[in-house]
């Protein structure tokens, strides 16, 4: 009798290894989750100067917000990578992409051959030129006009670029701020008889602020201007997954909807 239990028991037994190691034949794949996580993707820090809008700004909230910042943000999502932003002032932010603070800068940046020199551009992802910014009740018409006057830029920019040279280098009547903003403060408060500034931010600053009382005034003579994303001089490989994902997003029309949503349909 023991003998038969024991049969029986290594009867059972067998069928249910046989059970047992059918079932794991036929279980379904492991599910997602129970795979080895993938490498996390690399988050880069993009630097900008918030105090530019629409192309960056802070929100009420503290974020940043704004047409290049949404502009990369759908560069990296499908060039697969993350990026994280960090508000950084102007005076300094070629400084801080060079020492590595930095991945990549995107503010709004002319592509200019002096700046070819210590950093690598993305390919042009916006149009832009100077804009003049006066009282309503300036007689300003040509850039010309203000080379006898006050005028406010913002410190470093293609802005205080022409304008030292149409007033020259030692002029006292250049008025350099830290921020665009400032400057167009200080033309509401007369310390400054005209601001220049890349149109888009003239623009907007003066349609939002009616208070103000501030006309623009545009001239052939400023030559145009083309923003581009920055990458340390060399870091190639950011450099083609940026540009890769830039033309992407022309390609696929989610450019030319984050420029409507900032400035209207693209002619
Ligand atoms: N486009 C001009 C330049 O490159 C001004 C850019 C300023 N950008 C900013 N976020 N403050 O010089």
């Amino acid at each position: 009798n023991k003998r038969r239990f024991l049969n029986t028991a290594a009867v059972l037994a067998a069928g249910l290894i046989v059970a047992a190691c059918s079932k794991q034949e036929e279980a379904p794949a492991p599910a997602p989750a129970a795979a080895p996580a993938p490498a996390p993707a690399k988050v880069y820090v993009v630097g900008t100067d918030a105090a530019y809008a629409p192309f960056e700004s802070q929100n009420e909230q503290g974020q940043i917000v704004g047409f290049d910042i949404e502009v990369v943000q759908a560069i990296a999502a499908k060039a697969g990578f993350e990026v994280k932003f960090v508000n950084t002032p102007w005076e300094g932010i070629f400084n801080e992409l060079q020492q590595g603070g930095r991945d990549l800068l995107v503010s709004a940046i002319t592509i200019t051959d002096e700046r070819k020199q210590t950093m690598d551009f993305s390919d042009p992802y916006f149009d832009a030129a100077q804009l003049i910014a006066v009282k309503a009740d300036s007689t300003v018409a040509t850039f010309a006009d203000l080379k006898p006057l006050k005028v406010g830029v913002q410190t470093g920019t293609t802005g205080d670029e022409v304008v030292t040279q149409l007033l020259g280098k030692t002029s006292t009547n250049v008025k350099r701020f830290e921020s665009t903003p400032l400057a167009l403060k200080e033309l509401e408060a007369g310390g400054v008889d005209a601001v220049v500034a890349d149109n888009g931010v003239v623009q907007h600053y003066v349609a939002n602020n009616a208070a103000g009382g501030f006309k623009t005034v545009s001239d052939p003579a400023f030559v145009p201007e083309q923003y581009g994303i920055a990458v340390r001089k060399g870091n190639a490989e950011l450099l083609a997954k940026v540009n890769e994902g830039l033309k992407a997003i022309r390609a696929d029309g989610s450019y030319d909807a984050i420029h409507a949503k900032y400035f209207g349909a693209r002619k």
